[in-house]
């Protein structure tokens, strides 16, 4: 059974160690809950999966897959940073996301997506900030069944963009992903 408190699971579409968009995440985490949230991060890295097969659910779940669903059942909102891989999400991010779209036990697929919130922001050390995969990343989410909020933030020049306590030194961008959190926050306290 899961808690009554109303929470927003937090992860990166990155498992690399001194990943970017792990940082973002983390700042976001941390945002969510001086904005008054409750947030939950966790590292992909802690939960491989293998690259969805068929053949491999015919066999049963596996068993981080098992732990990634649990933990999802659990929140009502997700907030996910994710790379831009060739102006996409990452394959990383995509096999997560496919798992968990699927039926199991009493759960129909995309069961656990259904009515829950999605914000998704991006980190690059290119210019750019990963603008290019939000669009898509967010049609994704809204596949699932996610309520993808608009406006989501692309960071450019991740790279040098955190200062030492991990926030960020562009002010303007700070506020942003403030408001993006802010957002998320509101949404989850409006849902029954
Ligand atoms: C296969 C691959 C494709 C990439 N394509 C892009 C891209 O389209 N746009 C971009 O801004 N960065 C691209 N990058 C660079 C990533 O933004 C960079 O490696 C970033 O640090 C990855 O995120 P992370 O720090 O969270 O791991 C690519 C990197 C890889 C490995």
């Amino acid at each position: 059974m899961g808690s009554s408190v109303k929470r927003v699971l937090v992860f990166a579409g990155s498992a690399r160690e001194g990943s970017l968009n792990k940082q973002l995440a983390k700042l976001a985490a941390k945002r969510i809950e001086v904005l008054g949230g409750k947030a939950t991060f966790i590292d992909l890295k802690d939960y491989p999966c293998p690259l969805f097969d068929e053949d491999i659910e015919a066999q049963g779940m596996p068993e981080n897959v098992l732990k990634l669903r649990e933990i999802l059942a659990d929140h009502q909102a997700v907030m996910i940073a994710s790379p831009e891989y060739n102006g996409f999400i990452t394959p990383l991010l995509k096999n997560t996301l496919d798992w968990l779209s699927r039926p199991y036990q009493d759960t129909p697929g995309l069961g656990l997506f259904a009515g829950k919130w999605a914000a998704l922001v991006a980190a690059s050390p290119g210019g750019l900030g990963g603008i290019r995969a939000l669009p898509l990343g967010q049609q994704l989410l809204a596949n699932l069944g996610l309520i993808v909020l608009p406006q989501p933030l692309s960071l450019a020049k991740a790279g040098s963009a955190f200062n030492d306590s991990g926030a960020l030194h562009d002010e303007t961008t700070g506020q942003k992903l403030d408001a993006l959190c802010q957002r998320l926050v509101d949404s989850l306290a409006a849902t029954r």
